[in-house]
Formats: C-alpha cells, sequence, structure tokens
C-alpha cells in the first residue's frame, strides 16, 4: 500500500459523522464533529460523540446547520495542523451565515497550543485536550455563557473505560477499542509523548466487557488500540512508569500484552482481533506466541522502524539497533510463516547521510514489507530534536529519498500480493468496493484488501476467495464458500 493510500495517518482524512441515538434527553442541539490523523483520535471522536449524546447532541453532517462544529486534531507533521487550519478558514466563512454556532477544538493540537489556540484562531471558542473530553459538559456551558473554555489538564489514568463509543460511521463489522493512552518513548521527533502524556493502560476486564459487547452487537473485528500496544501493563491503575512502586500482589496479578490477547481471543474465540501499533523495542516472543497459539488473532504486525541505519535509529531514541529489528522479524517469520508485516517510516531526519538512506533501502529489501506508511521529516516544536538538531536536509533532498522508499515499498507490496495468487484465503467482507457495486471488499488475516464478485454472500461474512489475480494493493478473487468460522 503506498503512502497516498494509506487508510492509517492521512492528513486530510475528514470524517463527518452523522448519529442515531436512541434515548437521549432531547435532541435539540446539533453535533458536527470531524477527525484527523491517527486511529485513535477516530476512536476518541466516538467517546466524545457518547459523552455528547448524553447531553442531548444529535450529530449532523450538514455543517452549515451544526450548533457545535468540534474538530480532532492531529500534530504530528506540519501538514497536519495546516490541514486544520484551513478547515477553521473555512469554519469561519460558515459562522458569518450561522452566527450561533460554536467550534470546539479537540486532540493533539489542543494539547500542544493550549489557550494559544484562542488568541491564534477568532473562531475557536473551546479548546479540549485528549484527556478531558468528560469535562466537554461544563466547557459547553461555559461557551454558552458566552465565555471561552479551555481544559487541558493530562491524565494519570485511562480516563474513558466507562464511557461506551458510539460507532460513528460504522460498517457494522470492523471497530476499534482503545486499550492505552500516551507513550513513554520519547522518540526524539515526535509530538505525541507531549500531547496524549504519559503511558497508562485501560483496565482488562473494561476491555472485554467492550469487546463482548461488539460481539453481541453483530462486530466481526477488532483493532485493540494504543500508540505502543505492546508496553500495555494494567496492575490495579496509574502510570507505566510508577509500575515499580506497585505492590507485590499487583505485581503478581499484573497483565501484559501477551496476557490482554490471550485473554480477548479466548473470551471470543470467533472474533478477529488485530492490534497497532507494535514498536519494536517492546514487542515480546510472548506476543508473538500468543499470535501464533490463536488462530482468530490476525496474521499482521505494524512494526515501524522509522530508519534503517544505527546512526539515526539512535539520534531518534528508537532503542533498538538494524540487528535486533532483524532478529524480531526473523523471529516472527519463524514462528508465523504467513505473517504479514508493515512499517513507518521517516526520511531526511536531521544529519541523515545518503548511506543513512542506503541503509534504510537495504533494511527494507530485507523485510520486503506488506505495506508501507512514508513521510518526509518534519520538526515539531519542542521535541528533543528540534531543540538539539537542526532541520538540515534540504526539502528536495527529503522528497527525492521519499520518492526512492515509496517506489520500493511498492515493488515490495507486489511481491508480497503476488504470493497470494492461487491460494484459498479466508476474507471478511466489510462492505461494497469503491470501484465496483457487484463486488464486495474485504480483508483477509494479513490486512490485504480483497475484491470478489458478491453473488448471495452479506456485509460480515467470512468467506474462503480463491485469489486470482492482484495489484501492489488489492487481491482480485472469486468466493469458493462461506468459511466455517461463520
Ligand atoms: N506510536 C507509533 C507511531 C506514532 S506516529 C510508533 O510506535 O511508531 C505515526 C508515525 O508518524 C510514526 O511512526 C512516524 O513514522 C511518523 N512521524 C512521527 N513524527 C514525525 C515527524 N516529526 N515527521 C515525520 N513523520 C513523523
Ligand atoms: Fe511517538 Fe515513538 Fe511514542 S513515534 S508515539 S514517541 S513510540
Amino acid at each position: 500500500m503506498m503512502q497516498n493510500e494509506t487508510e492509517k495517518i492521512i492528513d486530510e482524512k475528514v470524517q463527518g459523522t452523522t448519529l442515531n441515538l436512541d434515548n437521549k434527553k432531547d435532541n435539540t442541539r446539533k453535533l458536527y464533529i470531524e477527525s484527523y490523523g491517527c486511529q485513535m483520535n477516530f476512536s476518541d471522536s466516538e467517546i466524545v460523540a457518547s459523552i455528547l449524546a448524553k447531553e442531548g447532541f444529535n450529530t449532523t453532517q450538514e455543517l452549515a446547520e451544526a450548533d457545535l462544529v468540534l474538530v480532532n486534531t492531529c500534530s504530528i507533521r506540519e501538514k497536519a495542523e495546516q490541514t486544520v487550519r484551513k478547515r477553521l478558514e473555512k469554519f469561519n466563512a460558515v459562522k458569518r451565515v450561522n452566527p450561533g454556532m460554536k467550534v470546539g477544538v479537540l486532540g493533539c493540537m489542543a494539547e500542544r497550543l493550549k489557550s494559544k489556540f484562542l488568541e491564534e484562531e477568532k473562531i475557536v471558542d473551546m479548546v479540549v485536550g485528549p484527556d478531558a473530553y468528560k469535562d466537554l459538559p461544563n466547557l459547553i456551558q461555559e461557551i454558552d455563557e458566552g465565555r471561552n473554555a479551555v481544559n487541558v489538564i493530562l491524565s494519570k489514568d485511562e480516563t474513558y473505560g466507562d464511557v461506551a463509543p458510539v460507532r460513528l460511521n460504522s460498517n457494522g463489522v470492523t471497530a476499534f477499542v482503545s486499550i492505552t493512552r500516551g507513550c513513554d518513548n520519547m522518540c526524539t521527533f515526535c509530538v505525541v509523548p507531549f500531547t496524549r502524556g504519559r503511558e497508562r493502560s485501560r483496565n482488562p476486564q473494561s476491555i472485554l466487557e467492550e469487546v463482548n459487547d461488539l460481539w453481541n452487537k453483530g462486530f466481526k473485528e477488532i483493532t485493540l488500540l494504543g500508540q505502543n500496544v505492546d508496553s500495555y501493563l494494567w496492575y490495579g491503575g496509574g502510570l507505566k512508569k510508577d509500575f515499580e512502586k506497585a505492590t507485590d500482589m499487583q505485581k503478581a496479578t499484573s497483565v501484559n500484552f501477551a496476557k490482554l490477547l490471550e485473554m480477548v481471543a479466548t473470551a471470543q474465540p470467533k472474533m478477529r482481533i488485530r492490534f497497532s501499533t507494535s514498536n519494536p523495542q517492546d514487542m515480546t516472543l510472548d506476543v508473538i506466541d500468543t499470535m501464533a497459539k490463536f488462530e482468530n488473532i490476525c496474521k499482521y504486525i505494524h512494526l515501524p522502524v522509522q530508519s534503517g541505519s544505527d546512526r539515526i535509529l539512535k539520534e531518534m531514541n528508537r532503542l533498538h539497533t538494524r540487528q535486533e529489528y532483524f532478529t524480531l522479524i526473523d523471529n516472527i517469520k519463524a514462528r508465523i510463516p504467513d505473517c504479514a508485516i508493515s512499517q513507518d517510516m521517516i526520511t531526511g531526519f536531521p544529519t541523515e547521510t545518503e548511506e543513512d538512506h542506503q541503509d534504510t533501502l537495504s533494511l527494507m529489501e530485507y523485510v520486503k514489507y506488506d505495506f508501507g506508511f512514508m513521510f518526509a521529516y518534519s520538526e515539531r516544536p519542542g521535541t528533543l530534536a528540534a531543540r538539539k538538531l537542526e532541520d538540515d536536509i534540504p526539502e528536495d533532498i527529503k522528497k527525492r529519498r521519499l520518492t526512492e522508499i515509496i517506489n520500493l515499498q511498492q515493488e515490495h507490496a507486489l511481491y508480497r500480493t503476488q504470493q497470494h495468487v492461487g491460494k484459498v484465503e479466508e476474507v471478511l467482507i466489510e462492505g461494497t468496493s469503491k470501484k465496483s457495486d457487484a463486488h464486495w471488499m474485504g480483508r483477509n488475516t494479513q490486512n490485504t484488501v480483497v475484491v470478489f464478485p458478491k453473488e448471495n454472500y452479506k456485509v460480515g461474512d467470512f468467506v474462503n476467495v480463491k485469489i486470482n489475480d492482484c495489484t501492489s494493493a488489492t487481491l482480485l478473487g472469486e468466493a469458493v464458500e462461506l468459511s466455517k468460522n461463520n
């Protein structure tokens, strides 16, 4: 999959949403909510919709009729922030026609800019950081009374375990379940530890309840979400970094990611389970063994590496070497030979030489990733890299290197999709193909998109599909039969 086709991080990604509510107080007010950036933001918007549903907000896809416009923002690269600023201009134009409309900014830009946002963008009435959504009812009351409102306090706990998300724009088949918040890794290029705070994990019981509830509602696949899922650790609440201070009893009964995976896979043996994102320095053999043991855990690992050069990895504070990464890849492939692996890569990190870039290309040759998400380095204010290193790689060189890795990734993606041709693979139908009404679109366990004629199958069916052909991003096939897993 190429960068411009990615469904993971798309800076321009916009999602207007409609919500049908059964039992809310009164639906006199209309909420328009848009999400940008990572899956976690899309998942958080479902939490926000749930909190506001209880306040009587009904969502609309019509910006012009909204009483409240919320934009869940991303700070990961400068371009992501520019996209949001452009949207705010658009909201400004709408506000001229609909002067009663209030605008709130959520997510990472809210956390990064705090009350400065109110000064910089006059259209903004409310700034709410990623841990403060439960305070939205109070904040909305503030803006209703004509004051601006800000809450950017980060929390020590997984804040939303008890909120049942309202599934927005759902296909009714796949859903996200958040398991950790924040990140302690401090990669030097990354703004996330600043905008999402320290790492904490969610109570496994509340995760299981959400998964069971999704199954009862007909969902067939979940993705466990976190910035760094392998570092999941439940010991009764609190920050990951405070685990050392936990009691012996808490330590003895703690739940790590491998254990959580096993609990979820056992609780719902027919539910497909995915997870994202894995970090090479934290992924354990236990996790790989658990994946191998349970058929319902999908054989796909998103394993960002960012660079193939040991020197650059060190500058990035990625706490593993190129060789350690290869060993991890070898371990995965030895235990799960058909496991798909994908990467995130950054080109043009400060001081990156042509030799470092060649190291990235050769690392990619070794792994031959199934998918890839590739980015030019974007300096983020406040990060260690911004403070210590000059952003010294010219834009044209960053772009040229990016094109080279994208082209190589496309070759590898095609190599990988070709390996599926001739096989019969289980596909979970997610919906109609974007390109043809007569075809279904679904995914195999490796997360590769599969398209095939509809016949009498329906959304949510697991179907065994014979793969006849492929592009670098899609498998084309025909249904053989319903899978035994239905
Ligand atoms: N938690 C995940 C990823 C978080 S951000 C992890 O463990 O890697 C998603 C991706 O955005 C990163 O993997 C990285 O490739 C990219 N990214 C993050 N900061 C960036 C920056 N300053 N410039 C360019 N790309 C960046
Ligand atoms: Fe960012 Fe590194 Fe965490 S990329 S989200 S600091 S693992």
